[in-house]
């Protein structure tokens, strides 16, 4: 399983990425105006920091909602640095632009997905990546990891390639129930990576350790 990191703070991305388990990343505008990074100009500078730090898949998002915006906008989004993945929202024009960037071999992120029929679409469109938000539809008191598992299981009946990129994640329980849901990626914040590092028993373990090593010298 991929581990990606869902944020566009540097010193955040930098951390993950020298843990040495860090796949990727993505963004999107939200967590761009997070950092503050706001206009064109400043928003490619910034993915190319990211690119520079992260040798894998870094998900960049477009704006235009139209196919021939998305198109131009993909083109110069792929253009930053070859580990660049265009993220596309699951709307017509995009279904349209993933097939057609996909001709091209663009890499694709189709974002913004919410049910098992908008899966099938991204898959047949050829998207590299489709993102289930399953913290958002746990918000709404739905089940979002049982959305993981009819994808998972539509994909490994139908022989889809798309790989499985569980978003909107905000813990490190969600990290693990998406694994065992058939999730290909992960995609979550700093803190829930650095979460599955807890356990009591280690921390009351590790000082066991250390005290007996302290009485034997
Ligand atoms: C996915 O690619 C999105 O960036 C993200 O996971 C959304 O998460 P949120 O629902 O916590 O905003």
């Amino acid at each position: 399983m991929k581990f990606f990191i869902d944020t566009a703070n540097l010193d955040q991305i930098k951390e993950a990425h020298d843990l040495g388990i860090l796949d990727g990343v993505t963004t999107n505008p939200s967590l761009m105006a997070k950092e503050g990074i706001t206009g064109k100009g400043n928003i490619m500078k910034h993915y190319k920091a990211i690119c520079d730090v992260v040798p894998g898949d870094v998900s960049a998002e477009v704006i235009s909602t139209d196919y021939k915006g998305m198109m131009k906008e993909a083109g110069e989004l792929a253009d930053i640095a070859p580990n660049i993945v265009v993220k596309i929202p699951m709307i017509k024009d995009g279904i349209k632009a993933i097939s057609s960037l996909t001709e091209n071999g663009i890499a694709t992120n189709c974002t913004l997905v919410f049910s098992a029929g908008q899966a099938i679409l991204a898959a047949k469109a050829g998207a590299t990546y489709v993102s289930p938000f399953i913290g958002r539809i746990d918000d709404i008191n739905w089940d979002g990891l049982q959305l993981i598992n009819q994808i998972a299981e539509i994909y490994a009946i139908q022989g889809f390639d798309t790989e499985i990129l569980a978003a909107s994640i905000r813990s490190s329980l969600a990290i693990v129930e998406s694994a065992e849901a058939g999730a290909d990626v992960v995609t979550c914040p700093l803190s829930s990576i650095l979460g599955l590092l807890k356990h009591p028993l280690t921390d009351i373990g590790l000082e066991q350790f250390l005290a007996d090593h302290k009485k034997g010298n």
